[in-house]
């Protein structure tokens, strides 16, 4: 071959096609090369260094593989991990326990600690109630806005938590004539919507015994102290939109009306309890008091206060 090369002196493999198409020697370029051998060396230094090779026999602590000198293993590396972010929640888990949980609200770095952390909490004990975000399912209070049935500040929440709540009325289906609770639940509808109730509505309210619980303005509000807080009995606010009892309206306030609220042994009556959290401990899925005040901090800062 190398006698009929019709490129004689070049370099090439005596391979052509189409007359002059060929296939040469050359050696790759210098800098390719070097790549090449670094890649070799960084290959052989891996695996001296780390867990490499399957083995068809099982090494000391019985695997098949060889362990590198270094001694790393994901396994490892990962309870390194977990171990870290544990000692940096002790460190706040240990802060939160010595603080109330209006002492943690003025430390931004603990109330953001707080609030993920409760996130989770809330998720595994509220959420199924309340909605993942607080904001309510039907026959349970939303608590992402600041319309409160037992008030809304640290107190009080912490309260709700601890020992749950359970709202009672009265059913009236005995005590109201049929026109009694057609004229109420109009009213209650009306204030919903922003009216004001007739005179005669309102004496009605009165004279029924529903401004007892509800408030003298229908509010839900017996009493405000001068600090601000609110006496209440967990009565719905009636002067709102937000209805306590879906779907809201009339047929909806006419049913609480005649049947009221956890009654026992009344037959439609609406049911509104909250479990306590604060009984037995964390085996029985209640919650720790750190755990309590957490949550109330959380629950705080979704409404926004009180
Ligand atoms: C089984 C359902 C259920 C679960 C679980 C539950 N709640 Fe409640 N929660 C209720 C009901 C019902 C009410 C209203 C009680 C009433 O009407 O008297 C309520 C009321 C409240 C209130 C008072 C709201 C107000 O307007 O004053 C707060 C605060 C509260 N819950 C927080 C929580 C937190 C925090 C958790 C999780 C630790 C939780 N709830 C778990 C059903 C539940
Ligand atoms: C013994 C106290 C009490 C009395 C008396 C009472 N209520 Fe209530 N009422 C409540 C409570 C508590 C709730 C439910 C709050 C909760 O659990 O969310 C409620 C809920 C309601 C609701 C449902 C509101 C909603 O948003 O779905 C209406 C309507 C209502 N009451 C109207 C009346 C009327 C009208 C009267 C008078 C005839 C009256 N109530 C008397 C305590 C009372």
């Amino acid at each position: 071959m190398a006698e009929n090369n019709p490129f004689p002196g070049e370099n090439n493999t005596g391979h052509f096609w189409d007359d002059n198409l060929r296939e040469l020697q050359n050696p790759p370029p210098r800098w390719w090369m070097i790549g090449f051998w670094l890649s070799v060396a960084w290959w052989v230094l891996y695996s001296i260094l780390y867990p490499m090779w399957p083995m068809p026999f099982e090494t000391e602590d019985g695997e098949g593989y060889t362990k590198g000198i270094l001694g790393w293993t994901s396994i490892k590396e990962y309870k390194q991990g977990v171990e870290q972010v544990q000692a940096v929640r002790e460190q706040y888990d240990a802060q939160i326990a010595d603080m109330t949980a209006e002492e943690i609200l003025q430390d931004p770095g603990l109330t953001q600690y707080t609030l993920a952390s409760s996130k989770v909490l809330f998720g595994d004990y509220c959420a199924a109630c309340h909605g993942s975000g607080g904001q309510g399912n039907p026959g349970y209070p939303v608590l992402a806005d600041d319309d409160w049935l037992y008030g809304g500040n640290l107190t009080k929440i912490a309260e709700s938590i601890t020992n749950g709540r359970k709202g009672a009325m009265t059913a009236h289906a005995s005590i109201l004539t049929e026109q009694e609770v057609d004229t109420l639940a109009n009213f209650v509808v009306q204030l919903s919507e922003g009216g004001a109730g007739s005179e005669a509505d309102w004496e009605l309210y009165n004279a029924k015994g529903c401004q007892a619980c509800h408030g003298a303005k229908g509010n839900g509000v017996l009493a405000e102290l001068p600090n601000g807080d609110i006496v209440t009995v967990g009565a719905a606010n009636l002067t709102d939109s937000i209805w306590r009892f879906r779907p809201g309206g009339y047929e909806s306030a006419k049913h609480t009306i005649l049947y009221g609220v956890n009654q026992v042994g009344v037959e439609g009556t609406r049911d509104a309890v909250m479990p306590g959290f604060a009984q037995l401990g964390q085996l029985d899925g209640k919650l720790t008091p750190d755990q309590i005040k957490m949550l109330t901090v959380y629950v705080h800062q979704l409404g926004g206060g009180q």
